[in-house]
């Protein structure tokens, strides 16, 4: 007999058996599904039985809604509370009309506030030019047409503008959830930060931007340096942990033929256009790692007052990212042979929409190495935005803000006077 007959054989009876068995499978499921149209009317027993099959099939969908203005990692971790309350997360994106009607203009358009939400790893699906806020037909809405099961918000609370709490429907039908809100960072912070950083170029606006500054940035106890002598005026709760960080990353290494590709980058203020350059450089292999950047690095080559995000904070936003596998939190700013080698890296990209392009002209330009060794790339950026683009919308807009945040300095003052215990969740 040859060796590797009687092995043939049985693997030819396997796949039989096995063919047999999808077969028979099919046939029992086919039965299922003429089963309640054959029977004009089941037995209750039945019905019910039915139901709790159903429910336990389908997967339970979660929904929640937000502006998702200037998105941050906050925002990220909110959607990763939210999704852990489901098996699928819907998001709804308000609509530009819908922001500037209650809160004044938002810093990013409906389009890139899409690009920013689908690209969040916990996200499954989204619902643009969602409504401000949950009407009852539009609760009603999500529950036939959307399949959502229950909707989710923060412990802060969401008033609408005649006083009555916007998820009062939701909490009656008893399909409202909460999350607890995620400590260190505001929007109105953030934007704090960003007027510190103008400030220092144009001194021909510093009243107009420090008093600005002073609205942004005074809602939490928090002491800001007005001064313009620069010191001091990097403020932050975040306090970063290793559980955080463990929360937002993925578990996995790259597979033992994975293509890895390399990018790095300030990924300050993660923005549209960031998202769309990793979305690239991650079609071109199968891992992405990217390299971020020092706050020391950054600030060497854009000014004193960048980044406005710090490498926790700028790590946390990158590795929310469904394009990213892995980042080097504090790469350096040469890729080097034994960086290539260490991680196996077989392609070194960069966009050509970015602010640290200088390097060009200089002798010293960082991607020596894997250009002298063929491995480098160019790769055309889709959006063309830039972190000092985001910056200059708020400047440019910041009497309306200036006004928005008023209202909403109120609030925060008031929830980080009444706080208390937050738990890491
Ligand atoms: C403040 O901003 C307004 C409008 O942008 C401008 O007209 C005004 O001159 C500025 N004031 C100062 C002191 O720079
Ligand atoms: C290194 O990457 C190449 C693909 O570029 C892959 O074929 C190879 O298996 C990788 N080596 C290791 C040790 O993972």
């Amino acid at each position: 007999m040859e060796p590797g007959a009687s092995t043939g054989c049985s693997a030819r009876t396997l796949a039989a058996c096995v063919i047999r068995g999808i077969v028979l499978g099919a046939s029992v499921i086919a039965l299922h599904l003429v089963g309640p149209a054959a029977i004009p009317s089941l037995p209750p027993l039945d019905a019910v039985r039915r139901r709790l099959r159903r429910r336990r099939r389908r997967p339970v969908r979660v929904y929640m809604d937000g502006c998702f203005d200037m998105m941050h990692y906050g925002h990220c971790n909110a959607l990763r509370q939210a999704r852990a309350l489901g098996d699928e997360l819907i998001v709804g994106v308000i609509s530009d009309d819908e922001i500037k009607a209650n809160k004044g203009p938002p810093v990013t358009p409906l389009h890139e506030r899409m690009i920013m939400v689908r690209a969040v790893k916990w996200v499954d699906d989204i619902i643009p030019d969602a409504p401000y806020a949950i009407t009852e037909e539009f609760m009603n809405k999500l529950f036939t047409e959307y399949n959502i099961d229950y909707i989710i918000h923060g412990d802060d609370p969401c008033l609408l503008p005649d006083g009555t709490d916007a998820y009062a429907l939701a909490k009656k039908a008893g399909r409202y959830k909460q999350i607890k809100r995620t400590e260190g960072v505001s929007t109105t912070d953030i934007v704090g930060r960003m007027l510190l950083c103008v400030r220092e170029r144009s001194s021909s606006d510093a009243h107009n931007h420090s008093s600005l500054q002073r609205q942004f940035s005074s809602g939490h106890g928090q002491k800001v340096d007005d001064s313009g002598s620069g010191s001091g005026t990097r403020v932050s709760h975040f306090l970063p942990t290793s559980r955080r960080i463990v929360q937002f990353s993925n578990s996995r290494g790259p597979g033992p033929d994975s293509r890895i590709v390399y990018i790095d980058g300030a990924f300050d203020l993660f923005h549209a256009g960031h998202v769309e350059i990793l979305r690239l450089a991650r079609e071109l292999g199968d891992f992405l790692l990217v390299g971020i950047h020092t706050d020391q690095t950054i600030s060497s080559t854009r000014g004193r007052h960048r980044p406005i995000m710090n490498l926790h904070e700028r790590s946390l936003s990158v590795l929310a990212c469904r394009y990213v596998d892995e980042v080097i939190i504090g790469a350096p700013w040469d890729v080097s042979k034994d960086m290539i080698t260490t991680f196996n890296i077989s392609l070194v990209v960069h966009g050509t929409i970015a602010e640290n392009m200088d390097f060009m002209e200089d002798d010293s330009n960082p991607y020596a190495v894997p250009i002298a060794m063929g491995i480098y790339r160019r790769l055309e950026s889709p959006l063309d935005i830039t972190t000092s683009t985001i910056i200059r919308r708020i400047v440019a807009n910041h009497e309306a803000y200036q006004k928005r945040n008023e209202k909403k300095e109120a609030s925060e003052k008031k929830y980080y006077e009444s706080k208390s215990f937050v738990n890491g969740e």
